[in-house]
């Protein structure tokens, strides 16, 4: 059965829409553990657009369950990790424009940043995992270069139409996850998994871990939002 890691990131999203204190993605994590995730998540960006520096040390002290932090390549963020330590770094590309995650690591083009990161990392103690596109040439590289483990990029899975395309990026993954095993590597998923396509994700064999953040918190949003309403309701009236 695998693990399932909880991005947060959205929670920090909606505290900085107001630069406030709320909602506070620790309290988030609280509750995210309470409800059993065995992993939490977040993405400590460059441009520090939702989680910052303070989350992280925070949620350092207060998780008790594996802390996977998501971070580009970049030496800031690479001298923060180490001083942090969370238990998991998983790295990704990072585009100042995006809104999210777009692509996998392309780790063919940077075998020497990327080894060299990630034997920073590991050399403190934290695991290492390579968000990649299921690309047999990048998992490859990753095994070269002593990743701990590879997240495949579900995007392309969960984008297709339901049917004979889903099917086809179903096996794409099976294919790469597969082989990240055969090379002794953790196998990890993640981007996109909602409510509804991510059962034959899960049951992919060997699947260690997966990852997802939107797909929670909008639901998160949507069932604790009747409640909520009722406890201003009676504090109006
Ligand atoms: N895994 C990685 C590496 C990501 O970058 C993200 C998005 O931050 C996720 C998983 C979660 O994706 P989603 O929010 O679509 O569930």
């Amino acid at each position: 059965m695998p693990e399932l890691g909880v991005n947060i990131d959205h929670v920090a999203t909606l505290r900085q829409a107001r630069q406030t204190y709320e909602p506070d993605p620790v309290w988030a994590a609280a509750l995210v553990e309470l409800g059993g995730a065995d992993c939490i998540t977040l993405h400590l960006r460059e441009d520090r657009r939702h989680i910052l520096d303070r989350d992280l040390r925070v949620l350092r002290e207060t998780v008790t369950v594996k802390l996977n932090l998501e971070m580009a390549c970049a030496e800031e963020v690479l001298d923060i990790a180490c001083r942090t330590r969370p238990d998991q770094a998983t790295l990704v590309p990072e585009r100042r424009q995006e809104v999210t995650t777009e692509g996998g690591l392309d780790i063919v083009g940077q075998q020497d940043r990327v080894t060299a990161v990630s034997r920073r990392l590991q050399q403190a103690g934290i695991r290492v995992s390579l968000f990649l596109d299921p690309d047999l040439c990048q998992i490859e590289v990753a095994a070269e270069l002593g990743a701990d483990a590879v997240e495949l990029h579900t995007g392309q899975y969960a984008l297709a139409k339901p049917g004979a395309a889903q099917q086809r990026e179903l096996a794409t993954l099976i294919v790469a996850g597969a082989r990240i095993r055969e090379l002794g590597m953790t196998l990890h998923a993640g981007h996109g998994l909602t409510y509804r396509n991510v059962g034959p994700v899960a049951v992919i064999e060997g699947m260690h871990e997966l990852n997802i953040g939107h797909s929670i918190i909008a639901r998160a949003v949507m069932v604790g939002l009747e409640k909520a309403v009722r406890q201003m309701k009676r504090l109006v009236s």
